[in-house]
């Protein structure tokens, strides 16, 4: 790993004075991005966790979290956009890791295809990347239509019981409401966009083979919404991925099962490292 204190990171000042410094800006840029319909509180633990090996970056999506809704639909281009555009303001031009839980994985599937110089490798955890069949499309747009007539906390309360493992849904009620509030903050906007953005999605899938990039995907054993076959599958089509079965877990590994989560992401960053 690098270490960014020593003569080549000082400065040298009137007199000869040379001040030494740490800058974690100096570790490899990894762009985090959420699922739906959540924000990137879904990453406290990874920030908290993975700063001293990486830059994380976790933008909320348009309409969610903090960022400003407009007026749907959304794209995932749209999605894509912004998130190369967080980057721009950053000054961030070289390639980073990007990593996208479900709906963010579809997000860094087309950030790939829009801007391959700028991806270093991929972390996909919880995605697929097949495109919705024709009954998924309809369900996205009665979720809408609920999400309008009856708010968005209706939505939550619907995805609730499948985002976590049966296990960690009835034992763990403090995580249950840590999500209920992520989900609760998302605008109606953010939620029928990213509805409209995530039925609208082209297939990932013929891409793989050419992603020639280091991969990590990490999915829960127990996930409810996205079966572990499509992450095997995944697996089988990237040159270069390496596939995290997390037990214990359901759609969301890294609150679930935080520590064998950041263990796999900690080990994979380590590649960025190696000479
Ligand atoms: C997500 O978790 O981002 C969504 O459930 C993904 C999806 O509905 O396809």
């Amino acid at each position: 790993m690098n270490d960014v204190t020593g003569p080549e990171n000082s400065s040298a000042g009137e007199g000869g004075f040379r001040m030494s410094y740490e800058d974690s800006c100096d570790r490899v840029p990894v762009l985090l991005i959420h699922g739906y319909p959540l924000s990137n509180m879904l990453w406290d633990i990874q920030l908290n966790d993975l700063t001293d090996i990486s830059r994380m970056i976790a933008p909320d999506l348009r309409g969610h979290g903090m960022t400003d809704p407009t007026e749907p639909p959304y794209s995932m281009g749209l999605f894509a956009e912004d998130c190369a555009g967080l980057l721009d303001h950053l000054g961030i031009t070289g390639p980073v890791v990007v990593g996208g839980l479900s709906m963010g994985g579809y997000v860094a599937f087309e950030f790939c295809r829009r801007y391959p110089e700028r991806v270093a490798g991929l972390i996909l955890a919880a995605t697929r990347s097949g495109a919705d069949s024709a009954e998924v499309k309809e369900a996205r747009d009665k979720a809408a239509g609920v999400a309008i007539a009856e708010g968005t906390a209706a939505i939550a309360e619907g995805m609730l019981p499948k985002l976590l493992a049966p296990d960690n849904y009835e034992a763990q009620p403090d995580l249950v409401d840590f999500v209920r509030e992520m989900m609760q903050e998302t605008s109606e906007d953010g939620v029928v966009g990213a509805l409209t953005a995530m039925r609208d999605r082209p297939a990932s899938t013929p891409d793989l083979p050419a992603l020639d990039v280091p991969v990590l995907i990490l999915h829960g054993a127990e996930d409810q919404l996205i079966p572990l076959a499509e992450a095997e599958a995944m697996a089988a089509a990237l040159p270069r991925a390496k596939l995290v079965v997390v037990p214990g877990a359901g759609h969301l590994p890294n609150l679930e099962q935080p520590e064998i989560f950041n263990d796999a992401v900690r080990e994979f960053l380590e590649i960025f490292y190696e000479e």
